[in-house]
């Protein structure tokens, strides 16, 4: 078929709070880009650097606003700034059904909930990288009240740092990351635990266990929010890991190792502006890579 591509939107203004790694390497990556991008943190040293890589430190903001806080400041960070009444309001935290509950009911269709999966066991503006979203992929909540222009917005915002967005709803997201995310930081946390009842286990500690416990490193606070804020799923998905261990090992190794081998063929696709559709990318493990003005493009895993 013949492609017709028509110009995007004019890139709104981006405004984000919170400017430690990841809302700080949001903006440092937006300003690189040319991008106007404004900014406020309660650290002045956070601000310092912010503004050094060209993000204007202001109270007031519009177009986009990012909350790029810790999961228990999301409900009041903006208390006390100016914000435009038709700014968009997104976040980027781990957790999503109670961050979108909450904010959905303070902002209602103009709240957007993200989540990039990026990021390190480092936290603060020491931690800024510009290049931290290149590659990665973005969850964009798509709930029934979610406004489509709005969510188009912040998507662009994503893409525009390089990231793929993942279309979903909160419970999918809190579901899915549950498993890849939530429970790890558990199991990391246990295997470090259970090692360390021996000095020699921890002195012949090498590449599997520096692997397997990477995580442990992470502010004990941001992961006990992220795991507290996500208990319901986060069980369900430890339960299933727990069941898993009680296959014979030769099963559970060889079923491990074909999810650790399989590459799936991609195709690519256009998916119209229209929810539903748009929901489907993300159920089929597929990803937006592109927005054009009457529908975007990505791509999913043949079955
Ligand atoms: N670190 C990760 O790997 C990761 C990955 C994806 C998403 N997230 C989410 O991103 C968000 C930020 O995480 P981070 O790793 O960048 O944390 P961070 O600690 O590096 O940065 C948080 C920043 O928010 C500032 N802040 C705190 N309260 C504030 C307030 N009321 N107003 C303005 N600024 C305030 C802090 O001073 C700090 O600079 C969290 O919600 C987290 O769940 C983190």
């Amino acid at each position: 078929m013949t492609s017709f591509p028509m110009p995007t939107m004019p890139a709104p203004p981006v405004a984000v709070v919170g400017l430690g790694q990841l809302g700080g390497s949001l903006a440092a990556a937006l300003a690189a880009a040319g991008r106007e991008v404004s900014g406020w943190d309660v650290d002045p040293a956070a601000r310092e650097a912010a503004a050094a890589r060209g993000v204007t430190i202001t109270q007031e903001m519009g177009g986009v606003v990012v909350l790029a806080v810790p999961l228990p400041a999301m409900n009041t960070a903006l208390e006390g700034l100016t914000i435009d009444p038709d700014a968009t309001i997104t976040d980027l935290g781990s957790v999503k059904r109670p961050v979108v509950a909450s904010l959905e009911a303070a902002f209602g269709g103009r709240f957007v909930g993200g989540h990039p999966m990026c990021g390190s066991e480092r936290s603060g503006h020491t931690a800024v990288d510009p290049t931290l979203f290149t590659g990665a992929r973005w969850a964009l909540c798509l709930e029934p009240g979610t406004e489509l222009p709005r969510w188009l917005r912040v998507a662009e915002v994503a893409l525009a740092v390089g990231a793929e967005v993942v279309p979903v709803t909160a419970v999918e997201h809190d579901d899915a990351v549950a498993a890849i995310s939530h429970v790890p930081h558990l199991l990391a946390a246990a295997l470090a635990a259970a090692a360390a009842t021996s000095p020699l286990a921890l002195a012949l500690a090498a590449g599997s266990f520096r692997d397997g416990t990477r995580v442990i490193g992470s502010d004990p606070a941001f992961v006990t929010a992220m795991v507290e804020g996500n208990a319901v799923p986060t069980a369900e998905a430890l339960a299933r890991v727990q069941a898993q261990l009680d296959r014979p090992w030769p099963e559970l190794i060889a079923a491990g190792h074909a999810v650790a081998t399989r590459q799936p063929a991609m195709r690519t696709l256009r998916v119209p502006l229209e929810r539903a559709a748009l929901l489907a990318v993300g159920r089929a493990g597929g990803a937006i890579t592109r927005r054009l003005a009457a529908f975007v493009e990505g791509w999913v895993p043949e079955r």
